[in-house]
């Protein structure tokens, strides 16, 4: 048994898990230990400047290791990319084969790239050669058939790949469906390289569950389960579901959260934009959330936001 203590991982979240995210989670919340940066399309040299690069800048760092990820199917931007990542401090770039999107799916990016193994083979070759930084890869199980990775194992398996993880879904499935544990059994002991499992890892007992039928799997990947959750970590690592002050512990991390969206973004309609994505997930364990959230829904002005937040926050018990 390899994962008495195992490694969690922050699943990247294009929109949501930004740098302001990231930082105002570490402090106040315990229990993650590595961060993966939402993608960034990779572009060719002249156009790498620092605003692309933003989200990933040392100075903006939670202060946890924090992977940055690409996406894309140009070796020599990926290669000018890793380098200029390396630059910034960075050992490890993850690359992005499980976006299901259809616009990148179509440009043979993300998920798109799943059923072509002799294009991911060209591209690893010449990054995994010319690159600075280690290379992990980020996949789902194919784009309509789970035999897809299958054919691409044999691939990932020639290079020395620091990680596979697996979100073990089609990209048709998108977030639907359930997680095909099976498919992901039969990669997962057919890939040489060290595997991390991601997917709707939403409570202690699926956690124990994948424990105990994976047990030499150290590295799990948490998304939606730790938005709507964000004490999940703490309760994998303490093995103790109960939390204590769970309501001004959120309150306290919306505020940061809020704060840094109003320091940047300018007029009430953007930060409403951020706010509103964030209690999609954030008000789920809120005993009066579905309400809160209906009403939030709603809102064009930050100044009603904050009343209602307020509010609903201060009658919420926290539904574990
Ligand atoms: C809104 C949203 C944005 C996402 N952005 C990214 C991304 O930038 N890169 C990536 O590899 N996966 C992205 N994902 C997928 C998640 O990283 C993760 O693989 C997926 O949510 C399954 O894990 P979960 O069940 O723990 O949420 C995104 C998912 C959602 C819902």
């Amino acid at each position: 048994m390899n994962n008495s203590s195992p490694i969690l991982v922050l699943a990247p979240m294009r929109g949501i898990t930004t740098m302001h995210y990231r930082k105002a989670f570490i402090r106040h919340f315990q229990g993650l230990d590595i961060e993966m940066a939402p993608f960034i399309p990779t572009v060719s040299a002249e156009r790498i400047n620092p605003k692309l690069l933003k989200d990933v800048l040392p100075e903006n760092n939670s202060g946890l290791p924090l992977i940055p990820q690409l996406i894309g199917n140009k070796a020599d931007d990926f290669v000018q990319m890793a380098i200029a990542l390396h630059d910034l401090g960075y050992n490890e770039i993850n690359w992005n084969l499980g976006c299901p999107h259809k616009p990148i799916r179509k440009k043979r990016r993300g998920s798109g790239l799943l059923p072509y193994p002799d294009s991911v083979d060209a591209i690893l070759d010449q990054v995994c050669d010319r690159s600075p930084c280690r290379i992990s890869v980020k996949v789902r199980l194919g784009v309509s058939d789970p035999s897809e990775l299958m054919a691409l194992i044999p691939v990932l398996n020639k290079y020395p790949l620091s990680e596979v993880v697996i979100h073990p879904r089609t990209a048709e499935q998108m977030y639907d469906g359930t997680v095909d544990l099976d498919a992901f059994e039969d990669a997962y002991h057919n890939i040489d390289l060290p595997v991390c499992y991601n997917g709707d890892i939403n409570d202690l007992s699926f956690f124990r569950a994948l424990q105990s039928r994976f047990p030499e799997i150290d590295r799990f990947m948490l998304g939606r389960g730790l938005l709507t959750n964000p004490f999940l970590c703490e309760v994998i690592k303490s093995g103790d579901p109960k939390i204590e002050n769970a309501i001004e512990r959120i309150a306290a991390f919306h505020s940061d959260v809020l704060a840094s969206y109003e320091a940047i973004l300018h007029g009430d309609h953007p930060v409403l934009g951020k706010m509103k994505e964030f209690w999609t997930y954030q008000s789920t364990h809120l005993s009066n959330g579905r309400n809160m959230f209906k009403k939030l829904k709603k809102t064009q002005r930050l100044s009603t936001y904050k009343a209602i937040v307020a509010e609903f926050l201060a009658d919420a018990e926290w539904m574990a």
